[in-house]
């Protein structure tokens, strides 16, 4: 298994990043005969236009990363924009492209229907996701459920070059992170930056501790027993507990006769234990900044090295290279 994912650095990670996404990721680094990681700062350039910002989360995201256990020795972990021939062969596959395919695209589809003006960047967008993992004959890529279509798309692109040139391509498979783990935000809503609801991994625990304290809960009288099937904060708190905490808490959700507030205080204890180990790790790789770009670098190499092999399969067979 050759296993290949991105995350974009638009912001710090938030405990629906972590749980619908990067913990999947980290954990298929030891099943996999080959994983690489990367940030794909190329594709957050369509919606981050602050260059300082764009840069501080990419450092940021490596070392998020790290800590919470992508181990370099495992997997390769690099930037999107340090592989240069991600974006030649992104050429190559727009070539082939059908304008309807990308019309599709929910991203695009999304931004026109709210009347908003879509820049190509956005519109060619699944295009330079596909030379993202064709570029590493990868065949398993693990993706949040919001991400399926675009590795359609990929498959669709991979499969109509090698039907017009002949077999070029690995044909790549996404792995579906499992879409129970839908993390709900202090809103109740989809945990998610752009509505502004979420709760970061590396959040002081103070601050963590008021922002969960924030977390909306109905209003109904204690003494009514509730559903902890329906009741986001539940959720929140599951996500962190043992098979033994769970149980408890859903009893007492049931019996009735409790507080909101005795939730949120064990929710918080529970999320600053969960990730304190992390917390620690990226101290210690927060004042070793060369051990980051060595890793980055690293990365980039190896990375570099199995892309330009792709890229060079693939000029040849259309014409671009003798
Ligand atoms: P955001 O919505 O905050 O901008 P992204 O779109 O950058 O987050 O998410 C990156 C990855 O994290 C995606 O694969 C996505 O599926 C996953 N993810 C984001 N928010 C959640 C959530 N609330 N629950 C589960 N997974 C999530
Ligand atoms: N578009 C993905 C996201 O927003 C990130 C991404 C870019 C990616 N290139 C990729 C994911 C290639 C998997 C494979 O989450």
């Amino acid at each position: 298994m050759r296993v290949l994912s991105g995350i974009q650095p638009t912001g710090r990670f938030h405990w629906g990043n972590y749980f619908g996404a990067i913990r999947q990721y980290i954990e298929l680094q030891d099943e996999a005969e080959d994983a690489f990681y990367f940030i794909a700062n190329l594709h957050a350039l369509t919606t981050v236009r602050n260059p300082e910002e764009l840069w501080q989360w990419t450092w940021d995201a490596a070392i998020d990363l790290v800590a919470l256990g992508l181990d370099p020795d495992r997997a390769t972990l690099f930037v999107q924009s340090d592989v240069p021939e991600v974006s030649e062969l992104s050429w190559l596959l727009m070539t082939g492209t059908p304008m309807g395919l990308l019309e599709r695209c929910h991203a695009y589809k999304d931004k026109q229907a709210r009347g908003l003006s879509a820049d190509a960047g956005l519109f060619t967008y699944p295009v330079l996701m596909a030379a993202d993992i064709l570029a590493y004959d990868s065949d398993t890529v693990p993706v949040g459920e919001d991400q399926g279509q675009h590795i359609e798309v990929c498959r669709d692109l991979a499969a109509s070059f090698n039907h017009h040139f002949g077999e070029t391509f690995v044909m790549p498979k996404a792995k579906i992170i499992d879409t129970s783990a839908r993390v709900p935000g202090i809103d109740g809503e989809k945990m998610s930056k752009s509505y502004n609801n979420t709760l970061d991994v590396f959040e002081d625990p103070k601050v963590l501790g008021k922002q969960i304290m924030r977390i909306k809960t109905d209003s109904r009288p204690m003494d009514q027993p509730k559903d902890p099937e329906t009741d986001h904060l539940f959720q929140l708190y599951w996500l962190f507990a043992d098979d033994a905490q769970r149980e408890e808490m859903a009893t007492t959700y049931r019996r009735g006769g409790f507080g909101y507030g005795e939730v949120k205080k064990a929710l918080a204890g529970l999320a600053v234990r969960f990730f304190d180990e992390a917390r620690q790790r990226r101290r210690e790789l927060e004042s070793q900044p060369e051990r980051i770009r060595q890793i980055l670098g690293d990365g980039a190499a190896q990375a570099r090295k199995k892309a330009a092999e792709v890229l060079l399969r693939a000029q040849r067979v259309c014409g671009v290279k003798g």
